[in-house]
């Protein structure tokens, strides 16, 4: 925070507790979470009574699994101070066991209360599902069943799950998920994280909407035209061709993230910012979504799939000849869907949403473009620009807002312009995976920037009809753009009906 800025939130310590997460031995641990956990550390935002019991199949003892989460930190933090990071590495322990045996669970049990007695942690307990999608359910019924998860109030402390995407595959898998993690866990109790979340360009969106007054009475259906969303990445599947080939674009990205960024544009003023009534205004947006039809499908979505190509200068391959992906797949590797908000703010204003892999560039953005001054005085195309404000969430993290401005000299011209705001100019987090932010509001019970179990099947609801359809039928054109481009000629169509373009990110 700048040297003006007013820190809202007290910096505290979080509350003191065990962390259990199950795929302690993967990825998502090693890449994001142990980093998170010693960055907060580092920040003097985790308590000292802390401790990790990593669970997991793999072949580890607590040594091992300790020098593994070293390595994780040294290469994937920030900054490393040996000393901070002993008083937490000594607190970590590692349980093997399969998360399907009931056996796991009385060890999960017994190396939560030596972990506890070590650190000094009382019986707060956060579980973290850092697993494949398959064991969610599984642990939290195990959970359930080992009397792991103390009731809401419990004198003895917390208990509190995490849960990883995806959630579900469909509006019936996500209810069944649902119902298996309420059988044992009470709603409050439940954290389903969405990293996008965590960004601070992202959680910047509610404090520029309505910490400002001026930007509140235009941000309306009688001064926007129209939004586009974008979420480009120029990276493949990165080795989870697997896992992205039963998924796909619309899953992986437009379900969850980029919904969570209209609900952030669209949503109304919250009456406070409170977990529940900040939730319950995203909800709101994700209900008013007009639901598609099956041939406004074939109208309002468009599917895509790279073939080869080349990226910053470098040829990639197609994706059906990534590894682990089928070599006739039909999976969506691009999506672009226009949508309707249905309430009184937003009716008739078009959202345009649009995400690839393989893309020409990394960049997520939301343009909200606003309708053009009702009279042209000028000749020709003077004055035609319009005005558009937009947030750039990544990996350049600014605010514009653009307008024309007159060139100066004799002859009228006039020229596009822009206001920025910068990001940085407040100050850069360095070092940060994005994770610190999620993990800290877990452990101090803070669930705003979390799905909640109704937004989730919400946001089922208005994608389950596309992939219905797109299901029913198979795509006969993929690949159909090069890697490197900006995705299928059909994804300008879309707009192009409408009389509108994609906004070029530059
Ligand atoms: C994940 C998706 O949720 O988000 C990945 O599963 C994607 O496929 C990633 O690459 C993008 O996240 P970010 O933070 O790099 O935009």
């Amino acid at each position: 925070m700048g040297a003006t800025g007013k820190a809202i939130r007290t910096a505290r310590a979080a509350d003191p507790c065990v962390m259990a997460i199950f795929g302690g031995a993967g990825d998502l641990t090693k890449r994001k979470l142990a980093p998170a956990l010693y960055n907060l550390a580092h920040h003097g935002l985790l308590a000292s009574q802390f401790a990790i019991v990593g669970v997991a199949m793999d072949d580890y003892d607590d040594e091992s699994f300790r020098a593994r989460l070293t390595e994780a930190v040294q290469s994937h933090g920030g900054v490393f101070e040996p000393d901070e990071w002993a008083r937490l590495r000594r607190n970590c322990f590692y349980v093997r066991g399969k998360f399907d045996d009931a056996a796991t669970y009385q060890k999960v049990a017994e190396r939560i209360a030596a972990a506890a007695k070590a650190s000094g942690a009382p019986g707060n307990a956060l579980y973290y599902l850092a697993t494949p999608p398959q064991f969610f359910g599984t642990i939290a019924t195990h959970l359930g069943t080992a009397s792991l998860v103390k009731p809401v109030g419990d004198a003895g402390g917390w208990s509190r799950l995490v849960v990883e995407k995806p959630f579900g595959r469909d509006l019936a898998s996500a209810q069944a998920l649902n119902r298996q993690l309420l059988a044992a866990f009470d709603e409050t109790q439940i954290f389903r994280i969405d990293h996008y979340l965590g960004k601070e360009t992202v959680q910047n969106i509610l404090m520029f909407r309505f910490l400002n007054g001026i930007f509140e009475p235009i941000w309306n259906r009688r001064y926007v035209d129209h939004v586009q969303i974008l979420v480009a990445e120029t990276l493949g599947v990165e080795g989870r061709g697997a896992y992205y080939d039963t998924a796909g674009a619309l899953r992986d990205i437009l379900q969850n993230h980029m919904f969570q960024l209209l609900c952030l544009v669209a949503m109304e003023p919250p009456v406070s910012f409170e977990a529940e009534d900040v939730r319950n205004e995203k909800v709101k947006v994700l209900h008013a979504i007009r639901r598609l039809k099956d041939e406004e499908v074939l109208q309002q979505t468009v599917r895509g799939q790279y073939g080869s190509g080349a990226i910053e200068g470098h040829d990639v391959p197609a994706y059906r000849a990534e590894p682990s992906v089928d070599p006739t797949s039909s999976i969506d590797t691009y999506a672009a869907m226009k949508l309707y908000v249905e309430n009184w703010r937003w009716a008739d204003v078009p959202f345009y949403l649009r995400t690839g892999k393989r893309l020409a560039k990394h960049d997520t953005e939301i343009v909200i473009q606003f309708r053009r001054a009702p009279l042209t005085l000028l000749p020709g195309e003077c004055g035609q620009q319009p005005n558009r404000l937009v947030i750039h969430i990544q990996p350049d993290e600014r605010i514009s807002l653009s307008f024309q401005a007159k060139v100066p000299g004799p002859v009228l011209q006039l020229a596009p312009v822009e206001l920025q705001f910068s990001y940085r100019d407040l100050g850069e987090d360095t070092g940060a995976t994005g994770y610190e932010t999620l993990i800290y509001d877990c452990m101090i019970g803070d669930s705003t920037q979390f799905h909640r179990a109704d937004m989730v099947e919400e946001a089922w609801k208005v994608v389950t009809p596309v992939l219905d359809v797109w299901q029913a039928l198979q795509p006969r054109d993929f690949p159909n753009y090069p890697a490197g481009s900006w995705g299928p000629t059909a994804a300008d169509a879309l707009l192009e009906r409408d009389g509108r373009q994609w906004v070029v990110a530059v």
